[in-house]
């Protein structure tokens, strides 16, 4: 199976680079960058996109922007579970409502889809070092990927990033410069040390790759539903994941392999909320799923001074801003924000509808939907999906606060039958 990947092709001003160009963002305007496929019209065979003797996202290599997978990491990323969540529909009003957990990826989180493309990428190009910015999980799924295969990476986060992730980026052996500061100072020293350095720079939403990753997820929900869903919920910091999600069931939709769009949730905190913003100021410049490149050029999306306790998705500046409030309304979709209370609560209401033990941004996925569904944006016959992006092991003391405590007793049997009365 081969690659389509053919061309890159700026979000901002439309400027088209052949595949293979170096650049990461567009030379003409510093509008990030879009990958895009020159797939086969009408192909005989209709599995031609997926090779099926894979169980990971290359299977899905022909849609991919990288070549020579004797340079992918040999742990298996994606191919994430697809549950059925009856009582969390129920809760919501639902009548059909999905859990998909990509807390099961190697490191953990969904950034995992974007760590395997970038390492493949990288290697490619013959860079010598991976270097990224991370809130945490960008950051400890490049030191696994990197780890599997020996390749040195550096990876900047902000010292207050939760315990496990710093702890796995070290165990897996990064170098880890943890900044007295915010991820987006993060970002910004990464761009700087990148620059100089002549490093792969795997910096979110600046790196066009990354996203293609993500998009591995649509792929897989299309294939595990056996359709499209009809609503998709996703927790939002710079806006790549939803707008990698939104590529990929493009990518299903133009080449012809499914019929139907999904419409696209973006979920956030209320103390980190950029991308709202952004959509609500799309709405309100007349923005619409017609409009054409152009039109959004009309478009800024304001930064905000984030503070949530959702800390994969506290981003000031979103990197992938455009892409994601393009997502959304081209989706025809909606942007929800819920307070970081809810988020807190929705960790153990997940856990224990689901089993799905989500970290505070996955949770926050969960608090949108369940607010969508309540104020009717979302209708109660829709085939809704929440997307689960952490484990909840990353950030146990964002856990703790809201899961309650143990019953603690003296080491006695009269003890342990009064503490068991149910
Ligand atoms: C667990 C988790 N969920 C959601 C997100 C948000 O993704 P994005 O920043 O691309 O919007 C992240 C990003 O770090 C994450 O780690
Ligand atoms: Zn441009």
């Amino acid at each position: 199976m081969k690659s389509f990947f053919s061309s890159l092709r700026c979000f901002a001003c439309g400027h088209e680079l052949p595949a293979g160009a170096p650049d990461y963002v567009c030379p003409a305007c510093g509008g990030n960058l879009e990958v895009h496929y020159d797939w086969p019209a009408n192909h005989p065979d209709r599995s031609w996109w997926r090779d099926t003797t894979r169980r990971d996202i290359f299977r899905y290599l022909s849609l991919l922007p990288v070549s020579d997978l004797s340079l992918a990491s040999p742990l298996r990323v994606g191919n994430t579970p697809l549950y059925s969540a009856p009582r969390l529909a129920a809760a919501a009003g639902l009548s059909s409502l999905y859990i998909k957990d990509d807390g099961q990826n190697p490191s953990a989180s969904f950034k995992d889809r974007a760590g395997a493309i970038a390492l493949v990428r990288a290697r490619e190009t013959g860079a010598s070092v991976i270097c990224g910015a991370s809130t945490g999980n960008a950051g400890s799924s490049m030191a696994c990927l990197a780890a599997s295969v020996g390749f040195p990476c550096v990876i900047f986060v902000p010292q207050a990033a939760p315990a496990a992730k710093i702890a796995q980026l070290l165990t897996f052996g990064a170098r880890v410069i943890a900044v007295r500061g915010t991820y987006d100072d993060a970002f910004d020293l990464c761009m700087h040390v990148c620059a100089q350095r002549g490093w792969f720079n795997r910096n979110t939403g600046y790196n066009p790759y990354t996203r293609e990753g993500k998009k591995t997820a649509a792929f897989e929900l299309f294939e595990q539903l056996g359709r499209i869903p009809d609503w998709v919920a996703v927790p939002v910091g710079d806006g790549n994941i939803i707008s990698g999600i939104w590529k990929g069931f493009r990518d299903l939709f133009d080449a012809g392999i499914s019929d139907r769009l999904p419409h696209l949730l973006c979920c956030q905190s209320e103390a980190s909320d950029a991308i709202t913003r952004g959509v609500a100021a799309a709405r309100a410049l007349g923005l619409s799923a017609t409009s054409a490149s152009a039109d959004w050029q009309k478009l800024a999306v304001p930064a905000v001074a984030a503070t949530t306790v959702a800390d994969s998705i506290s981003v000031d500046i979103p990197r992938d801003g455009l892409a994601a409030v393009r997502a959304v309304i081209e989706s025809e979709g909606a942007a929800i924000v819920v307070p970081d209370a809810d988020i807190l609560a929705t960790i153990p209401l997940v856990a224990r509808a689901t089993g799905v033990f989500p970290e505070p941004a996955a949770a926050t996925a969960a608090a949108g939907l369940l607010a969508a569904a309540k104020s009717a944006i979302l209708p109660s016959d829709a085939l809704a999906v929440i997307l689960s992006t952490g484990n909840g092991l990353k950030d146990i003391a964002s856990a703790r606060k809201a899961a309650g405590e143990p019953l603690v007793i003296d080491n006695s049997t009269d003890a342990a039958m009064r503490a068991t009365e149910l």
